[in-house]
């Protein structure tokens, strides 16, 4: 069967053969893979900036956002049945007895780094005709979200993140109000995220470079967001535009507008980094004045990363929800699909907002 590699010392990204899975035994499902959603990640492994093969191989198999079917159960499976609709987590966990994290399940706060991921860190992923996979790392999925199940593991990004919002505000010891929350960027992180919030009921506002009367921009109208253009707005100029933000959720990657917007935030506001940003020149900012504000303002800082069994249920949740209120725009987050066979080729091109790999349909 085929499979979409990278080889990163021959610095090529190409098309294998590889053999089939055995039969599924124990908690293990046999999976055929329906769709594969690329994301920066996976084009940073592409252009062989991350990324790992499994320890012993010269390749990796790419792909961590997917959409699978199951067709074989092995003989422990109990939860799932042939047929069923399923989206697998990222993230394996190490085998450090002394990873308290990983020994509780919550390999997303591996404390080793030891851990593995499909696809991205020294395990292979999903860019394939079909896979083995344990039981406890498949999410179900309701058949109605087929043809957008692709964009819950990108949303489990934002659901961790609300998750962790939720927790860490537990120190406001008081009934919220409706919260205010500035997205940073309009791509798929930030998209989804603004759709996740907006049909939450908090009041959404997404910020990036796109003009006010773009494609995108209109996209995020659609979804009951508000559009803000760096064009119009310069990014000090946010909170007299909108008033002072409870939440920041950053989705651009880029450190010195995630730090220079904290300027937006409210007391006791929380800046929540999800960006892993490219090497850059260091920046000026006013470190002081954003110190001293964050001490005198109570506010917080969290960097999230990968998503544990929780956030993609809440993902699901958030999807459907989504897909009740604004299916046109869900669906409009989706830029383009393309057979197995352009997956190579997809994988080193400029990018729309969400690109997805048919594998079967
Ligand atoms: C994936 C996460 C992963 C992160 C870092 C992201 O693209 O969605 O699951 O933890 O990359 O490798």
């Amino acid at each position: 069967m085929r499979a979409v590699a990278v080889f990163p010392h021959q610095h090529d990204i190409r098309i294998i053969d590889v053999p089939e899975p055995p039969r599924p035994t124990g908690h293990q499902v046999l999976l055929r893979v329906l769709e594969v959603g690329i994301c920066g990640t996976d084009r940073d492994i592409a252009a062989f900036e991350y990324g790992d093969p499994p320890i012993g191989s010269d390749h990796l198999i790419l792909g961590h956002e997917a959409v699978a079917e199951v067709i074989q159960l092995g003989d422990d499976v109990t939860t799932l049945r042939v047929g069923d609709l399923v989206v697998p987590t990222v993230r394996r966990p190490c085998s450090d007895p002394n990873c308290p994290a990983c020994q509780a399940h919550r390999q997303d706060f591996c404390t080793t780094g030891e851990f593995t991921e499909r696809g991205i860190k020294h395990a292979h992923g999903y860019l394939t005709e079909l896979v083995l996979e344990d039981d406890h790392n498949l999410i179900a999925v309701p058949t109605q979200l087929t043809d957008v199940a692709a964009l819950v593991e990108p949303l489990s990004i934002g659901a961790k993140a609300v998750e962790q919002a939720q927790a860490v505000q537990t120190r406001l010891p008081w009934e919220r109000q409706r919260a205010r929350i500035l997205v940073l960027g309009a791509g798929p992180i930030g998209m989804l995220g603004a759709a996740a919030m907006a049909v939450s009921g908090y009041d959404t506002i997404v910020y990036s470079r796109e003009p006010g009367d773009s494609p995108r921009a209109d996209r995020v109208r659609e979804l009951g967001a508000t559009y803000l253009s760096t064009e119009q707005t310069p990014i000090d100029k946010i909170p007299s535009v909108t008033g002072p933000i409870d939440v920041i959720y950053e989705a651009v990657g880029i450190a010195s507008v995630a730090f220079a917007a904290t300027e937006a935030l409210a007391p006791n506001g929380l800046l929540i980094l999800t960006g892993i940003p490219a090497p850059a020149e260091p920046a000026a900012l006013p470190l002081d004045r954003i110190m001293k504000n964050i001490v005198l303002k109570n506010q917080a800082i969290v960097g999230t990363v990968n998503a544990a069994r929780s956030a993609f249920e809440l993902s699901v949740q958030k999807l459907e929800q989504a897909m009740y209120l604004v299916p046109h725009s869900i669906r409009g987050i989706i830029t383009k699909r393309v057979p197995f066979d352009a997956a190579p080729e997809v994988l080193r091109q400029p990018h729309g907002v969400k690109d997805i790999v048919r594998v079967h349909s």
